[in-house]
């Protein structure tokens, strides 16, 4: 199988915040993946703006070392690197003052595309967005990607949106949840819309429920300032895990087109019921396995901030009055491991008398790592002694389905900054659906910070605290164990 690659048109892609974590860690090497797989076309060029005063040259050793850093070694050709540097630049820029943006706007050429990467905290959005505007460096058809943290509730998330319409339209506009650039995530559209198989049990009547589970190992580490303001809810649940709700939960779109697709999300966001106390366990880990706990990263040693949140959540409609989904996140788990799985029904009526060794069909599908699909189903356990079932997978490894292609899949921002030069904007939220997010998560946060409750602790290393359990357990039910 030979792996297809796109052209996208010449551009001149302008990071603001480029000597930042994200652009060093994934930006940059990104674009150099993006480079050998011949998407950097003709004279497209990359500018990196930032505080620093600094030249070219120290800016393109910076580069060198993060693709030294974070570009696995089989993919470094020294030949192609130099090449690459030669298309980067760089710019001194005071992003709320004059300096810089004179020199800027030199730089830009006409008839490629513009687009500005904010990579920058938030509160500098609006002052980029204007002076971009002021200096006439975006025209028409330039777009800006902006990162989350979109806002940390509805009112400040409206505030932004009102901002960046002064100076640009929606269509101009991608705010990345980079989760939607992972391929696995893509995935899940696949699988539901291009198959005949799984759509028709679709729904309630088929489905008992469906469990979102995004588990990781590390803990906050040198992030404690931002997260302590944020928590699992905010950082994970409203957006990452919002849009994995929706692709399950939406309806067909008509066509895989941006306005499309993200109309049916939508209308899953709006279907959200709020959710009560009762369903939602908060967690804070421990110290252990050789790390301080979440305290110790934190400035406040007294925070109330959650590094794991468990909830039941329904979606009010016609497909899925009666079909809970419970949705996981934690730091310092057991094993970093994210899937869905969708559990069905018992089937009406059994024909066999072992009923004891009948188990509901499963279709977990592994989102990472170990990128794959998993369907339980029901066989005859095999010999004489009448008719007895067993449960066995019908496991797929995308690795092995792809072979050598799966080991140049791109990684999540490669392929959303590809989408921004050429204009798709199919996997970024639109303005409303991020509001559409706080609107369903601001009431609950709201509900527990009047509770004035502690999250409740959780060992490192292990599946999370012990009543997350019990949201299950009560409803006759029981988590999937977390593991790689
Ligand atoms: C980020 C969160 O958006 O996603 C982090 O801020 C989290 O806290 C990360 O660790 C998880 O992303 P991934 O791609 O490693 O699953």
């Amino acid at each position: 199988m030979v792996s297809r690659v796109i052209p996208v048109d010449v551009f001149d892609l302008v990071i603001f915040g480029a000597t930042g974590d994200l652009a060093r860690r994934k930006i940059l090497p990104g674009l150099y993946r993006r480079y050998l797989a011949g998407q950097m076309p003709g004279e497209s060029r990359i500018i990196g703006a930032a505080r620093s005063d600094m030249s070219d040259k120290a800016f393109r050793e910076q580069v060198r070392v993060a693709i030294a850093e974070f570009v696995p070694k089989a993919r470094q050709d020294a030949e192609a690197i130099e090449k690459f540097l030669g298309r980067i630049s760089y710019v001194p820029i005071d992003a709320t003052g004059t300096g810089g943006w004179t020199a800027l706007k030199k730089m830009m050429r006409d008839n490629v595309v513009r687009a500005f990467y904010f990579s920058v905290a938030p509160s500098l959005f609006g002052d980029i967005a204007e002076r971009l505007h002021d200096h006439g460096i975006a025209d028409a058809w330039s777009r800006i990607v902006v990162e989350k943290p979109f806002g940390r509730d509805l009112a400040s998330a409206r505030a932004l949106n009102e901002v960046l319409a002064r100076h640009f339209t929606e269509t101009q506009i991608y705010r990345i949840d980079h989760y939607l650039g992972k391929e696995t995530v893509q995935n899940l559209m696949a699988v539901r819309f291009a198959n005949i198989l799984f759509e028709p049990l679709w729904k309630s009547e088929y489905i008992d429920h469906v469990q979102i589970t995004v588990a990781e190992t590390v803990g906050v580490n040198g992030r404690g300032a931002y997260y302590d303001k944020s928590g699992a809810m905010r950082d994970m649940v409203q957006n990452h895990m919002m849009q994995l709700l929706c692709l399950i939960a939406m309806e067909p779109p008509y066509h895989f087109d941006p306005d499309a697709v993200r109309d049916e999300k939508l209308k899953v966001i709006r279907a959200l019921d709020p959710v009560a106390p009762e369903d939602i366990v908060r967690g804070q880990y421990l110290p252990g396995q050789g790390e301080g706990g979440y305290l110790e990263h934190s400035e406040n040693p007294a925070s109330r901030t959650e590094s794991y949140i468990a909830l039941k959540v329904q979606v009010s409609n016609w497909r899925w009055k009666g079909t809970p989904f419970y949705l996981r996140t934690g730091k310092r788990l057991r094993a970093r491991a994210s899937e869905i799985a969708i559990t069905f029904r018992e089937p009406p009526h059994s024909i066999f008398d072992d009923a004891k060794g009948w188990r509901e069909n499963v279709l977990v599908i592994r989102l990472q790592p170990n990128e794959g699909m998993n369907l339980m189903v029901m066989i005859k356990e095999p010999g004489p002694g009448g008719m007895r079932l067993m449960q066995v997978p019908l496991d797929m490894a995308f690795a092995d389905a792809l072979g050598a292609d799966a080991e140049d899949v791109p990684d999540a921002y490669e392929r959303l900054i590809m989408d921004v030069i050429r204009g798709n904007q199919t996997l970024f939220m639109r303005g409303d659906e991020v509001e559409a997010a706080w609107a369903w998560t601001d009431p609950i946060i709201a509900a527990w910070e009047a509770q004035g409750n502690r999250p409740q602790s959780y060992d490192a290393g292990s599946s999370g605290p012990e009543d997350a359990l019990m949201l299950m357990h009560r409803d006759g039910r029981r988590w999937r164990e977390i593991r790689e």
